[in-house]
């Protein structure tokens, strides 16, 4: 495991352009439960019929009862020590930017400071009747489903649902990070949902090396990993930090 952590490690120390890619896992230790881990969110509620934008459109009340019980659980997460040790590494110079697929907040809480928000976030909220939109602190998500100003519609938080387009100005930012990357830490990511999932692709097929940091192996493992370090992403990416004085 040693020779995992030193051949990462080395890969980090000699690279200039090397960024991240988080998913649900690297927040589970915050007590977010991520999507299809055993336990898993997918497990007890539906995705089509819970996070599909045509779900929404049809019954916003029914989606937001589940907004409404990740917002408890986020509200009352902190970052881990893995979100630390990835700022650590922006903080050093190591670490151009993250690219996440969690809409927790918890990488910024954490001090990164370059965090492209893949799958959108809680932040705004949007009115699909008149296209108004509104900060999240502009209501009290509580129990009732926040209703737009201007026209009384149920409003939807800025977090992309299946079926919707990630946001214009997040897909051109990772485009570009990973073409430009010469190295990418892969943390807590099943790595199965599209377009997220290819910008390790992107990256590899343009020479970078590839760390990939979970407790099971992903399809990302045999087909273009690097260094496969296996653990809790709290212990691991720590760990990982002191190979590299
Ligand atoms: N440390 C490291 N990895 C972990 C940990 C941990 N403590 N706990 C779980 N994992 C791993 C799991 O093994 C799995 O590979 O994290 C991954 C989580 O995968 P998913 O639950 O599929 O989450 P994610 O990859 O982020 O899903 C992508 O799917 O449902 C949509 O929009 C949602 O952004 C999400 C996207």
């Amino acid at each position: 495991m040693n020779e995992n952590y030193e051949k990462a490690a080395e890969i980090i120390v000699n690279s200039k352009q090397m960024i991240a890619l988080t998913g649900a896992g690297i927040s589970v230790e915050s007590g977010i439960p991520d999507f299809r881990s055993p336990g898993g969110l997918w497990e007890k509620f539906d995705p089509i019929e819970f996070a599909h934008i045509d779900s929404f459109r049809k019954n916003p009340k029914k989606i937001w009862k589940l907004f409404f019980s990740m917002l408890d659980i986020i509200n009352k997460a902190k970052f881990n020590p893995a979100h630390a040790a990835l700022a650590k590494l922006e903080e050093m110079g190591k670490l151009k930017a993250i690219i996440t697929q969690n809409i927790d907040n918890l990488h910024q809480e954490a001090g990164s400071s370059r965090v492209v928000e893949y799958h959108g976030n809680m932040s705004r909220l949007e009115c699909l009747n008149c296209n108004s939109s509104y900060k999240g602190d502009e209501f009290t998500l509580k129990g009732t489903p926040p209703e737009c100003k201007k026209c009384g519609k149920i409003l939807k938080p800025s977090a992309i649902f299946f079926g919707e387009m990630i946001p214009q100005d997040a897909l051109i930012e990772s485009q570009e990070l990973a073409e430009s990357a010469d190295a990418v830490i892969v943390v807590g990511t099943s790595a199965v949902v599209y377009p997220a999932s290819s910008i390790p692709h992107t990256a590899k097929k343009r020479g970078a090396k590839i760390i990939e940091m979970n407790i099971e192996k992903t399809g990302l493992t045999t087909l273009i990993t690097d260094v496969f370090i296996e653990g809790k992403a709290g212990k691991t990416l720590p760990e990982l930090l002191k190979y590299m004085n």
